[in-house]
């Protein structure tokens, strides 16, 4: 058994948290996120463990900018030897936690043995914890489904989580619904089997002394609110993605800190040296805008300003100057 060397209040302190999606929780995507919220945690996308060990580029996969933290590394993987290689990598590289993806359904993961499936082995997956607890000294998380297929009782769920917890898992971030391995895609996995809070809600009741983070179907900060009366964080996913913008009180409501009075266009300014970076070397506008974009919504002529931003930022030659007028729009019309 691994002695679980963070302190409880230090584990929590992340009380919402925005999800790994692969294509979507890209460097960019996290360096939007940091201007709308500065003290919630940000995961990659997922990393296999294995891609990293064999990767000549790893750079490419594990660089962040500074300003991302605080910051989470979410991998994938079955193999505690590699599990452990990565986690150290993820460590040096100054990664603040290390996530294991135990709930991604896709028929891609699961044949590698990993994902989602690995809920049907929970021996694996607390011998995956415990190589990785001993090779770094950063918590190490995991986010798991209810269940798989028919390993889905709150019996089963409770025997998970408790031999991972003894294994060293410092957090459990629950999306709150099963996944069926056979007869759904990854969507129909995120959308078909129900939500089912009232099943985490009972886990946390039985272990009351565990880190247990809610995800799942949230989309407003009143949700989350709400959940953080019973879960230690929320993770809110694709409602973050979609409309980052209503996001932007979260560090006021949430973490207790001053409004910091967020427009649009002040993000993106914000934004604006980031990608003059990006750009000088040799990186393309449209890999920032392509999320930018979703922070242009409920205002009026918001169809019009993103069809702007989104054929301008296309193109070759796209420039900083793309970014410089979009902002300057919104601020004139007063966001
Ligand atoms: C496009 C997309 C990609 C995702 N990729 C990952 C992933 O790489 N790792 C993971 O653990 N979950 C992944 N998820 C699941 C989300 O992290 C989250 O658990 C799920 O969307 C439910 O939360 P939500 O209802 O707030 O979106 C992905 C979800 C979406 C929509």
């Amino acid at each position: 058994m691994i002695a679980n060397s963070f302190k409880k209040n230090e584990l929590a302190k992340y009380r919402l948290s925005i999800a790994p999606m692969m294509d979507c929780t890209d460097r960019h995507f996290r360096v939007l996120m940091r201007q709308i919220t500065k003290q919630s945690l940000l995961y990659t996308e997922m990393i296999v463990a294995q891609a990293l060990h064999y990767s000549k580029n790893r750079n490419k996969l594990l660089d962040f900018d500074e300003i991302e933290h605080p910051i989470s590394i979410q991998l994938g993987g079955d193999n505690p030897n590699l599990l452990a290689e990565a986690a150290q990598m993820a460590e040096d590289w100054g990664y603040d936690e290390i996530n294991l993806n135990i709930g991604c359904p896709s028929p891609k993961v699961k044949s590698g043995n990993f994902g989602a499936c690995l809920m049907g082995k929970p021996l694996t997956v607390a011998n995956c914890i415990e190589r990785m607890k001993k090779s770094c000294n950063i918590p190490i998380t995991i986010k798991h489904r209810l269940g798989i297929d028919n390993l889905d009782s709150d019996e089963y769920l409770m025997q998970f989580v408790d031999i991972c917890s003894i294994a060293g898992a410092d957090r459990f971030i629950i999306h709150a619904r099963k996944a069926w391995l056979n007869g759904l895609n990854p969507k129909e996995n995120r959308t078909i089997p129900p939500l089912e809070y009232e099943r985490v809600q009972k886990l946390k009741n039985n272990r009351p002394k565990l880190i247990i983070e809610l995800n799942g179907g949230i989309k407003t900060i009143n949700d989350c609110i709400k959940g953080l009366e019973v879960f230690d964080g929320v993770m809110v996913g694709r409602a973050a993605y979609s409309h980052p913008f209503i996001w932007s009180t979260i560090d006021s409501k949430i973490y207790g800190q001053q409004q910091a009075n967020l427009s649009r266009s002040k993000i993106i300014e914000e934004i604006i040296p980031y990608a003059q970076k990006h750009l000088d070397n040799e990186g393309r506008l449209w890999q920032i805008s392509k999320h930018i974009i979703n922070l242009i919504e409920n205002i009026p002529n918001a169809k019009i300003l993103r069809q702007e931003l989104s054929e301008k930022s296309q193109t070759q030659k796209a420039d900083i100057s793309i970014l410089k007028k979009i902002a300057q729009q919104l601020k004139d019309a007063g966001h």
